[in-house]
């Protein structure tokens, strides 16, 4: 059996000092992605060296791709062109990375070789109909189990997809990701309208690749003509893990923080918006822009913090950090209401229920609702909370360790290194007592 990891954090502390948090996640999936697909030789620093990126570096290793590398973030992929990959001789295994599967899943549709695509435990439970539907209504051929899961069966449709005009019924960065790789592959147009603005590094990364890419308000559309010609890239920092930090420096006194070189893509800053509005301290400095990616250094001090109705608007910008959020509204002063974030029940796990479990055992009135949550600021005590093997849970309980009471443990922590295995080191060599422990 696989070991399993325990954070233990004694309460207190603050962060103080700088740090340079790990490659942009989503950013480092799409640099393998494309790059492998480009005619020529693509230079990636920054990269984010995880689990969840490595699994697609792997994954197009086993399609035939040369990548050199990570060595210290820096990779070499030797580009095989759009129609260089070759059939996998066993089935892709995506870990718990919920991104690679749904992006894999709309490439994989129009190639002229079959594949097979599995994950974890977690990721064998998460909806892929949002994608197979879509790419089935183009003509594709995904098998999926009868929940509407993995492993997805592909039977490449080399030359027979039909591109659609497609309006997504959620707002999902990957659904969208998906049908625009497929649509690379497909006879005439594939557009995909957004019910709100979600992550687009899709769309500026083909742009950098110099693939023709049309945006017309929340529609985007892509047809097959085009080919990726290899582009330089250099992945910012991850403002989904800078988030630990800007909010383990909100909420503990006496917290003083630079993070530098994070990307700052406005489609993923609702985290520094919503923390302004709860009253945070957090400066942009440095604004810039690296390879067609906003970046700037974040000074985080410590500041009261209030409740808020969370606009529903800033949603998507921010929906991977409502766990590490749920922690600032603990300690806020006040009552914080989150509505309009269903998807949270469908991430690496239930993360609206998970995370009011184990704010209840702190001690914080939590109320689970079918799309948010209700959180009563007020005292952090201690005791022993489950992440369910969610990487972004396990984080968010650690930080809360700077307010708490008592010593905060927390069991099935290790996930985090499908994000962030960086973490345990550098939040203690900012502040927090943190020791990790193996069973
Ligand atoms: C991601 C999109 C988001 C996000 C995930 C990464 C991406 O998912 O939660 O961590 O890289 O496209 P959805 O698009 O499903 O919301």
């Amino acid at each position: 059996m696989s070991k399993t990891i325990t954070f233990k954090v004694q309460p207190g502390g603050r962060l103080q000092g700088e740090a340079r948090v790990p490659g942009d996640k989503s950013i480092s999936h799409r640099s393998i992605m494309l790059g492998a697909l480009a005619e020529g030789v693509t230079h990636v620093k920054g990269f984010l060296e995880a689990e969840d990126a490595l699994a697609t570096l792997q994954a197009f290793r086993d399609m035939g791709v040369q990548i050199d590398g990570p060595v210290n973030g820096e990779l070499t992929i030797h580009g095989v062109g759009k129609h260089g990959l070759k059939a996998p001789e066993k089935e892709l295994y995506l870990g718990n990375s919920g991104t690679s599967m749904r992006l894999l899943s709309g490439l994989l549709a129009g190639q002229p070789f079959n594949s097979v695509l599995t994950g974890d435990k977690s990721l064998s439970g998460r909806p892929m109909k949002r994608v197979t539907e879509p790419l089935a209504a183009m003509g594709a051929d995904i098998k999926t189990t009868e929940k509407g899961t993995a492993p997805l069966h592909i039977t490449g449709k080399a030359g027979q997809l039909t591109g659609i005009d497609y309006v997504m019924p959620m707002a999902s960065a990957q659904v969208k990701s998906c049908l625009l790789l497929a649509g690379m592959y497909a006879q005439g147009e594939t557009s995909v309208t957004e019910p709100a603005p979600t992550r687009d590094h899709t769309e500026r990364m083909l742009a950098g690749f110099s693939y023709p890419v049309k945006q017309q308000g929340s529609k985007v559309s892509i047809n097959s003509d085009g080919y990726l010609k290899a582009a330089d890239i250099d992945v910012p920092s991850d403002i989904s893990s800078a988030a630990f930090f800007l909010v383990g420096a909100s909420i503990a006194p006496g917290s003083d923080l630079l993070l530098r070189h994070v990307g700052i893509n406005p489609t993923r800053t609702g985290v520094i918006d919503i923390l302004k509005l709860m009253g945070a301290r957090i400066e942009v400095l440095n604004e810039r822009v690296v390879g067609g990616e906003p970046v700037a250094d974040l000074h985080v001090v410590y500041s009261p913090l209030k409740g808020i109705e969370i606009p529903e608007a800033l949603v998507p910008l921010a929906i991977d950090e409502f766990p590490v959020l749920f922690i600032a509204a603990a300690c806020a002063e006040g009552q914080t209401r989150l509505t309009g974030a269903e998807e949270l029940r469908v991430k690496e796990s239930d993360r609206i229920q998970v995370m009011a479990d184990g704010l209840q055992i702190l001690g914080i009135n939590a109320q689970p609702t079918a799309d948010g949550m209700i959180i009563q600021g007020g005292p952090i005590g201690g005791g022993e909370v489950i992440s369910h093997g969610d990487h972004r849970i396990a984080m968010s309980f650690s930080i809360a360790g700077l307010r708490a009471a008592t010593p905060i443990t927390i069991h099935d922590c290790e996930n985090v290194n499908t994000s962030f295995p960086e973490f345990k080191d550098l939040v203690k060599s900012l502040g927090l007592d943190l020791v990790c422990g193996e069973m």
